[in-house]
């Protein structure tokens, strides 16, 4: 699976955060997609994931240069093990909509604390309304843990805006764009999927279900064809108040 080809996602990063001289901390790191991108151009970066087989393959990426540089750890936002006032930038990608309602509030807090005075917090979530990628993670969320993802994706718009109105955070410009997202054939979309949702215990049944739905979604003629799938996001670009 290859995420953004044409490399949209981290050109616009690089323009946003200019990493020289930058103390960095991304959470939700994932595997290190971006991470691998912005490190060697920063003066620090700190790359925390809660989910520890992620961050075991980030590692085992690592080259002894980068070392240097980059440090993946095993953390949770809501409870950032670092000091008050340390990063000039925090930078969340595709994960603070993925943060229980009741703990949004708690991880912007804790992102107030870390951050200097001024710092940069960037949040990229999906944009709304729904785009194809929600309506694929619909299927899951319909169908095995009853809940509508636009509504969870709605909630993070709401904790943000909440926030900015009780003067954590101001607002400094919001931008959208789209990357693609391909995958080499249906299995390996159908694998994706699972590995984002490992919260579900999937057996043969489940899968077999959702690989006729996403058949169906994406009129897949032949599963062993390659697909694209578009995503929109927007980046919420905001200044850490204190
Ligand atoms: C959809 S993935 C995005 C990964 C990566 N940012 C990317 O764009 O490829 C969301 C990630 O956020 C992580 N995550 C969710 N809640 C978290 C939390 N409270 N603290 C740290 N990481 C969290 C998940 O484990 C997952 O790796």
């Amino acid at each position: 699976m290859i995420i953004d080809s044409k490399k949209i996602e981290g050109k616009k990063l690089i323009d946003l955060i200019n990493p020289k001289d930058k103390n960095i901390l991304e959470i939700g790191c994932g595997q290190g997609r971006q991470a691998f991108l912005l490190a060697p151009l920063s003066s620090k970066y700190i790359a925390i994931d809660t989910n520890k087989k992620s961050i075991l393959t980030a590692k085992n990426k690592l080259t002894k240069e980068l070392e240097k540089k980059l440090e993946f750890s095993i953390a949770n936002g809501e409870n950032i093990p670092y000091p008050k006032d340390n990063f000039d930038t925090v930078l969340m990608i595709l994960c603070f909509h993925e943060i229980s309602v009741q703990k949004q509030g708690l991880v912007l807090q804790e992102i107030n604390r870390v951050l200097k005075k001024n710092g940069q917090l960037i949040i990229i979530d999906p944009t709304q309304p729904a785009n194809q990628v929600q309506s694929i993670f619909n299927i899951v969320y319909n169908n095995f843990q009853y809940f509508d993802h636009s509504v969870v994706v709605k909630h993070s718009i709401w904790s943000l805006k909440k926030a900015i109105s009780n003067r954590l955070f101001k607002l400094k410009r919001k931008s959208q764009y789209k990357i693609d997202w391909k995958f080499n054939n249906l299995k390996e979309l159908v694998d994706f999927v699972i590995n984002c949702s490992s919260e579900i215990s999937w057996n043969k049944n489940k899968i077999s279900f959702l690989e006729k739905e996403l058949t169906k979604l994406i009129k897949i003629k032949d599963k062993n064809n390659s697909l694209t799938i578009w995503d929109g996001l927007t980046v919420n670009d905001l200044i850490n108040l204190k």
